[in-house]
Parts: structure tokens; sequence; C-alpha cells
């Protein structure tokens, strides 16, 4: 473990540390917020929220919860659950590996714990998708073990309690607040210990809107004392996401059904179905077959190149539809519609290609930025 004075950290004696749970867990029991997930022990039950509220609210996160446990009520459920149902249960959350890794973690729970939850941080640290935050938050919640759950809140309050002069951005800063954690958490009541820093990070001491005044540790805060409250976490800017511009064709046969591709790539939303699309800056400029048409040279190169690749002819409408915008953490997406109808069924062969009608489109499973072209076309067509 590291040495925290190596890093401008004192810490408290061990009175003060015994008051600051005291006082922690004191406010925690009063306040604390009720939730589905804080009513049980079942670490499977527990292990779903913390992967679903790693990037999502509370609020929004409570009725996919809910379903989850419905739909998927054993480890051995999830285990066995089809693609299309697990992706369904996700579908909004974004993220999705998160949810493909909980299936394959599930396996090895069937595999190689006879179906049972692994009841010590190492076993749970070994699955599939679990990081030591989550290790930490099931290891403390379900098992009552003093394994502390260091999260961006976790980093924030204690950043702020000691004057910490390492960006919380950076991973390899994670190690400072574990080794602060692992001397404060409470060995008698962990769960609530780490649950308690949870909900005080995400409101009173949450990043954007931190009431100081409020807090219940604020007398323990060398930020709040010193008046340096402003300045903690140091948390430097993160790159942005890269801007990619993406055409989406919305072809449409005789009857009314959209042509629906799945996408086989394993990375971003690999398993979902999608409108056909195609990134617009590594596209050929060379064809030019399509003379009278008013759009750009290269969005007639791009009909070109998706005729030839998807075995279609459609008639291009003129329809003008506005851009939509999608952000995931690493790429910024650009769409721009494109309408075609066609008179044939005949597709390519080569892909994963459907003709499906508007009902029985909520039956696919299709990301957020394909919903949104979804409703973008929708709302031009009425
Ligand atoms: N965020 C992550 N885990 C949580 C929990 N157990 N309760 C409330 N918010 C959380």
């Amino acid at each position: 473990m590291i040495n925290l004075t190596d890093y401008g950290i004192e810490m408290w004696d061990d009175e003060k540390i015994a008051s600051f749970r005291r006082t922690l867990l004191n406010w925690y029991d009063n306040e604390k917020r009720d939730l589905p997930w804080r009513r049980t022990k079942n670490p499977y039950f527990i292990w779903i929220s913390e992967i679903m509220l790693q990037q999502t609210q509370v609020v929004t996160v409570i009725p996919y919860y809910e379903r989850f446990l419905e739909w998927f009520p054993t480890i051995e459920d999830l285990a066995n659950a089809p693609e299309d149902k697990l992706l369904k249960a996700w579908e909004g959350l974004g993220y999705y590996s998160r949810v493909r890794n909980m299936q394959k973690a599930a396996q090895e729970i069937m595999e190689n714990f006879g179906g049972v939850f692994p009841d010590n941080h190492k076993d749970i640290l070994s699955l599939k998708g679990i990081g030591p935050y989550t290790a930490g938050a099931i290891s403390s919640i379900a098992f009552g073990l003093a394994e502390p759950a260091v999260d961006g809140n976790v980093m924030r309050v204690m950043a702020r309690l000691f004057e910490v002069n390492y960006d919380i951005g950076d991973p390899k800063n994670r190690k400072i607040f574990q080794a602060i954690m692992e001397i404060l958490i409470d060995p008698e009541r962990p769960g609530d210990f780490n649950q308690a820093l949870m909900d005080l990070g995400t409101d009173i001491e949450s990043a954007k809107n931190p009431r100081p005044d409020e807090s219940p540790i604020r007398f323990f805060s060398a930020a709040y004392l010193h008046g340096t409250y402003d300045k903690y976490p140091i948390k430097l800017p993160k790159k942005k996401p890269k801007p990619l511009q993406i055409q989406a064709f919305v072809i449409r046969n005789s009857k009314g059904d959209f042509l629906l591709e799945k996408n086989l790539d394993g990375r971003l939303l690999g398993g979902f179905w999608s409108f056909p699309i195609v990134e617009t800056d590594f596209i050929g400029q060379q064809l030019d077959l399509f003379e009278n048409d008013t759009t750009s040279l290269q969005t007639v190169s791009q009909k070109a190149l998706f005729e030839k690749d998807y075995q279609v002819t459609p008639d291009w409408t003129k329809r003008e539809f506005s851009l939509v915008k999608h952000t995931f953490s690493h790429q910024k997406w650009t769409i721009e519609l494109i309408e075609g109808m066609v008179t044939s069924d005949e597709v390519s062969k080569d892909k994963e290609l459907r003709w499906v009608s508007l009902d029985q489109l909520q039956d696919y499973p299709m990301a957020t930025p394909q919903k949104k072209m979804l409703a973008e076309y929708l709302k031009k067509i009425d």
C-alpha cells in the first residue's frame, strides 16, 4: 500500500477517524434514500444495480432494475438469456458492453462457482466486467466486507476532505483515494459507509452544485475549513469526443417496411439493429453517376456505393431532415438522413438485413442514436 504522506496527505488520528465514521453513519441513518437495491442483501441484485448505476442516475435506473429482475430473476436466467432480450433489457442505458460482460460473468458463476455468487473480494474481482469499484461495492454491501468502493463521487469527497492535489480524472491516482478509504472505512458497517458517501457525493457534495454548508462532514473537511472548497477536487480537462459525419439510409419498400441491418461489428453497438449507416469521411469520391442530382458530389457517390454494397436501387427522395446528433463518450456523431424507396425486396445476402414494419420495430433492439433517427424521420413524414 502507498504511503499517504508521500502525496502530501496527513491522515487523522484514530479518535478523529472514529468520530468521522459516527458522524457520516448518523447522517446516513437519518437521510438515506429508500432505494430498491437497499432492501436486499442478494449479491446478484446488488451487482445489477451497481452496474446500471455506473453511468446512469438513480431515478432512471429504478425501472430498468425492476424489469431486469423480472426478466432475469436468477444468475442462471441471465447466463442463458438470448442476446436480443439482453440488449432489450438494457436499451437506452448505453454502454452495452456492460450487460454483455454481465452475461459472461453470470456464465462464469455457473461454471466455476456452482451458480452461487462468490462471497469473497478476490473471486468477485475476478469476474468479467467487475472492476475494483464494483467489487468493493458488492463485497461491502452484500457481504459486509471492509472494502472501499471508490468512484468519482468518493474521490471528490475525499479530495475535499484532505485537499488532495492530484487529478481525480487520472486513473493512476485512484490508488491515493483507495488508500485513504481503506483507513477511513467503518469495519462494522462498510456497506452503509460506502453508500453514505455515494449519497453525499451525488447530492450535497455533487460536482456541479454542491451545498458545502449543509454537508454533515463539513467540519472534517480541510477544503471547507480553509476556504479552498472551490479548488477541489482537481480535475483536468478530458479529451473531447471525436466528431464523425454519418449518413443513414432510410430505405422503405412498397409495403412501407424499413430496411434494417444487424450490426455485426463486435465493438460499438454490436448486435443492435440500425438503418444502414456509413461514415462519410472514408467513402470514395470518384463515382459521378447521378449527373442531375442536386446534392453534393460526395452524397451522390455515397448513394452509389450504398447501392453497390446493399444491392438495392432505390428512388432517392428529396425529403429534407434535420441533422441528428448523438454523443458517445469517445465519438460525436452528426447524422444525415437520406430516404429512398424500392419496389423490390431483393437485398444483398452478404449482410444481415431485414424488412421490418413500423409496428415490429419495437421488437428489435435499437440503440439511442437509431431511435433518434427514427424519431426525426417520423416527424418529417407525417
Ligand atoms: N450509485 C452507485 N451505487 C449506488 C448505491 N448503492 N446507492 C446509491 N447510489 C449509488
